[in-house]
């Protein structure tokens, strides 16, 4: 099956009807399916497939073991590549599925030419999915490999909340995982020589006329070099309570008023400094009644930088003109740090493999940073990791507008192969 194929087959799951796109909470029955999905091809393609402690799917392509030699010591310093399948509220198709469908078409590829004699593996591959990469539910991005990192205590996150107030210890105890066995897996992060994670282009690095030959043509993909410090901070401001019409305009302490106010600093504070991004996409008002003016509003910060003393500074000021704001409406504000992690530099060496690999595909790739985080951020600070990046047209991510066009990712899934090959071909 081609990638394009594999993308169709779950072109349904997920989709949502209101705010258009896809909203694949973990653990909703929108990802439980797409798990399934991938269990099953995966099953296919006569790989074995495991779910560990923390709620990662491994699929496992292995190689002949020596005589004597165990399984899992075949597996140690293999060659990893997957994405995740859970998404933002009303995301695109492709952030995140497009990894995983691509790992299989690549791995065909892979069968194809081990089959022809023209790989000669010397390592194990393991396709993987990764939990809650988006954060949408829990609230913390990548929680699944922090998870196996350790880059998230045992106790936080299963104390973490979703809008219902479930805890992801009782949804993951509800979907087969321990509570007592989450967390940090030093062994399974022994099984990654290197990872490889395949996603979508989010922005226009590769749509620029920088990249744009005479003819129009902008190469396929790209290989990622930096990923962007990034962090959620929780604010919550508390006023008064109220009726919306026996309540007199300056009788008030309305937590809203001073939200919107915090939403425009936050805006401000990002200007004053080049490169900065800070975003209010989240926004909760508790009660939440027309006629009701609000006690308390949630509002959550995504502040990036490519300079990790930068985005403290932008979010240190925000605070504090957050508390002005307050201060100005009778109300007060508190904030929490919800997630944080610095910019990340993948591994030269391993970048400079696929930087060679992908351009026998595409000799055009360039070298990209981006201001979207992944799991292969997270491992970065562990295990030697890469990214490949597929153009993405529009530009557009975490909206429906996001795409790819068919042949491009025919390409990625090429450049992907080429990468992967050349890894499971060098010594252990
Ligand atoms: O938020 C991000 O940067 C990523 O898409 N999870
Ligand atoms: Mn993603
Ligand atoms: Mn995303």
């Amino acid at each position: 099956m081609t990638v394009n194929s594999l993308m169709q087959a779950i072109a349904d799951i997920g989709a949502d009807p209101i705010r258009g796109g896809y909203s694949r909470p973990v653990y909703s029955d929108a990802d439980l399916t797409l798990r399934e999905w991938f269990i099953s091809e995966a099953q296919t393609r006569g790989l074995d497939v495991e779910t560990d402690h923390n709620g990662i799917i491994w699929a496992w392509w292995d190689r002949q073991a020596s005589a004597g030699e165990s399984v899992e010591a075949t597996r140690r310093n293999s060659v990893v590549t997957g994405s995740h399948l859970d998404s933002v509220p009303g995301g695109g198709a492709f952030d995140g599925p497009l990894g995983v469908a691509s790992a299989l078409a690549a791995l065909d590829e892979l069968k194809a030419r081990e089959q022809s004699g023209a790989l000669k593996r010397r390592r194990c591959l393991a396709i993987t999915v990764f939990p809650e990469e988006e954060g949408s539910r829990f609230g913390v991005a990548c929680l699944g490999s922090r998870l196996m990192t350790g880059a998230i205590t045992r106790e936080k996150a299963l104390n973490l909340r979703d809008s219902e107030g479930l805890s992801f210890g009782e949804v993951a105890a509800d979907h087969g995982l321990t509570p007592d066995l989450i967390g940090e897996d030093p062994a399974r992060l022994s099984t990654i020589g290197a990872f490889v994670e395949l996603h979508v282009e989010q922005g226009r690095g590769i749509n620029t006329p920088e990249y744009t030959a005479a003819d129009g043509k902008q190469p396929a993909v790209a290989v990622g070099n930096t990923i962007l410090g990034h962090g959620r901070w929780r604010l919550s401001v508390t006023g008064q309570g109220n009726h919306a019409g026996t309540t007199l305009m300056d009788d008030r302490a309305d937590p809203m008023v001073a939200a919107a106010e915090i939403t425009l600093a936050t805006r401000n504070t990002a200007r004053e400094h080049p490169g900065a991004r800070a975003t209010v996409g989240r926004l909760q008002p508790i009660p939440g009644g027309t006629n009701v003016i609000a006690s308390r509003v949630d509002l959550w910060l995504d502040v990036r930088h490519p300079q990790d003393e930068v985005t403290a500074t932008v979010v240190e000021k925000i605070y504090s003109r957050a508390k002005d704001c307050a201060l100005a409406h009778g109300c007060q504000v508190e904030m929490v740090e919800e997630s944080y992690s610095g910019t990340v530099h993948f591994s030269p060496e391993l970048s400079s493999q696929l930087e060679a690999a992908v351009r026998r595909t595409v000799p055009d790739a360039p070298i990209l940073p981006t201001g979207a985080g992944h799991d292969a951020g997270v491992l970065a600070a562990h295990v030697p990791s890469g990214m490949i990046y597929v153009r993405n047209p529009t530009g557009i991510s975490h909206a429906p507008e996001e795409s790819v066009e068919n042949d491009d990712a025919d390409q990625g899934v090429q450049a992907l192969a080429d990468a992967l090959s050349g890894l499971l071909e060098a010594e252990r």
